[in-house]
């Protein structure tokens, strides 16, 4: 599934961007930005931005187990 038209981004590219950049550090604040920044490209309309907020907080959630109040 693309989530950003202008780059192209699929929602399993962005997962993986977020899982590596908690891999380095756990508990580094993630942004859109963040996330574009490591895969070496940028926002352009940034509309895609509201739902890669929603991808970084799925991702953050798996792997911060309790972070979503699940615990
Ligand atoms: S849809 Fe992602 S920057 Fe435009």
């Amino acid at each position: 599934m693309i989530v950003c038209q202008c780059n192209i981004l699929s929602k399993a590219e962005i997962e993986a961007a977020v899982e590596q950049l908690l891999a380095q550090d756990p508990w580094r604040l993630i942004v859109p930005s963040t996330v574009y920044h490591a895969m070496r490209m940028r926002g352009r309309c940034c509309g895609c931005f509201p739902d890669v907020v929603e991808i970084i907080g799925e991702v953050t959630a798996r792997m911060r187990p309790g972070e979503a109040g699940d615990g």
